[in-house]
């Protein structure tokens, strides 16, 4: 198969890394890709969010599959445009992809079909929302409440708001100053879950479901979940609280019945369901739900893989999920450690040259994203998130401690990463 990958963060590499294993490839594209895919695969010039130039040219090098990373293009409609000219293409259309683009949407969606989440008001008025927070304070209702704002916002739209005064800060930033554009202009006030998060992906052709291997992701930039919410600084797979009956209940009372829901809607889901989930004293509630592979928990999870990643990705893309057997997972840990730029999520340097990659021990996996080759041929970083590193162990503490034993390895002017990633399995 002639196969193309859509994006280029680490997500997209490690993707690009499970299909180049598979016997049924002949071809592999990324695009736009990074400096890592292009060791693996062809990298193409487009820009995803250009989906007839992407259509044109998966269309033109007959692409037997073209898989979608990223939300932005997903919610966009780039599914869409590739179905109505027949291309056989992997991920959500625009309308099913709203479970992610519209957090308004998602939440009436989970409570029509009955799925355990965060109770929640929503306002497109700020004034409105102004005065239930005044409301709340006034009557002694519980703090803290979660703000979200309605649309993509890169993992900046979510506020944990302790009392009153940062409730209404929030509900300023988003609705009056919109820093966050209209993605803003409508929110969600959600009751605050007590619990432990875990993240669990799901391919689905619109009617079955095949759950992945469950991991959980690190999403504060400093150890303690201290700092700023980052796009995620590390994972792992499997959490030892993921039971076989945790699993099964999620599959049976949120996965199953919301994938159902999206059908009822007139939006039948095909692609991969990411389900962020709160396991709380009274069960699993959604936290929320992406349309796409998470990043970084593919980087721990596909390593686990041993069945054909390519074989079900193309399973789902023809709605015939029923053909494939259930995957096989390997029962090593995995634990993945984000290598960031100094200064991010802030404002961070780019173009520093990486050195120590040829010094990492034989099976460390390293998935690039935000990386670029220099002109002289040297890898340097171009991005926040440059590198997830991700080893196999008998245990998540055996793959932390390998982990942590090559990182230390890699060197590059303000190199970072958090030190307590799978720390909490010991
Ligand atoms: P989201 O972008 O919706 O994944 O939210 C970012 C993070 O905020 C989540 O990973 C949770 O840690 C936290 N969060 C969001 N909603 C809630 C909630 N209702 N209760 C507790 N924590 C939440
Ligand atoms: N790991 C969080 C995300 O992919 O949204």
């Amino acid at each position: 198969m002639r196969v193309l990958v859509i994006g280029s963060g680490a997500r997209e590499h490690t993707l690009c890394w499970a299909f180049s294993r598979s016997p049924k490839l002949s071809q592999l594209y990324c695009a736009p890709g990074n400096g890592g895919t292009a060791a693996i695969a062809e990298n193409i010039p487009l820009d995803p969010m250009d989906f007839a130039a992407c259509a044109d040219w998966a269309e033109r090098h007959a692409i037997d599959l073209t898989v979608i990373g990223p939300e932005d293009p997903l919610s966009g409609g780039i599914v869409d445009v590739f179905a109505a000219r027949g291309l056989p293409v992997f991920g959500p259309t625009a309308a099913a992809a709203r479970i992610e683009g519209s957090k308004l949407w998602a939440k009436a969606l989970l409570e029509r079909a009955g799925v355990p989440t965060a109770a929640a008001v929503r306002f497109s008025d700020h004034e409105a929302a102004a005065a239930w927070a005044e409301r709340r304070a006034a009557d002694g209702g519980a703090f803290p409440v979660v703000v979200k704002a309605d649309g993509l916002a890169a993992g900046k739209g979510v506020f944990i708001c302790h009392n009153q005064r940062e409730t209404q800060h929030a509900l300023e930033v988003l609705m009056l100053e919109r820093t966050l554009g209209a993605a803003g202009a409508s929110v969600l006030i959600e009751e605050f879950m007590e619990g432990v998060e875990l993240s669990l992906f799901a391919l689905t052709d619109g009617e079955r479901v095949v759950l992945l291997a469950p991991a959980c992701d690190y999403k504060r930039a400093y150890d303690r979940d201290e700092g700023p919410n980052t796009g995620g600084m590390g994972a792992y797979s499997p959490p030892k609280f993921a039971t076989p009956e945790l699993l099964a209940a999620i599959e049976r009372d949120i996965l199953r019945p919301t994938i159902a829901a999206l059908a009822a809607d007139g939006s039948p889901f095909r692609g991969l369901l990411y389900a962020g989930l709160m396991i709380t004293a009274e069960g699993p509630k959604v936290v929320e739900f992406n349309c796409r592979f998470g990043d970084p928990e593919t980087q721990v999870v596909l390593p686990r893989l041993q069945s054909d990643l390519l074989e079900l990705c193309a399973a789902v893309a023809a709605g015939r999920l029923d053909t494939v057997a259930p995957p096989v997972w390997s029962a090593e840990a995995t634990c993945g450690v984000v290598v960031a730029s100094g200064g991010y999520p802030g404002p961070y340097a780019k173009g520093k040259p990486i050195s120590g990659l040829d010094m990492l021990d034989e099976d460390i996996l390293v998935f690039h994203a935000g990386t670029a080759r220099a002109a002289d041929g040297r890898l340097v970083t171009s991005g926040g998130r440059a590198l997830t590193l991700v080893a196999h162990g008998a245990s998540v503490i055996a793959a932390r401690e390998r982990v942590y034993a090559n990182i230390a390895r890699i060197h590059f002017e303000g190199a970072r990463w958090r030190r307590d990633i799978g720390a909490r399995e010991a």
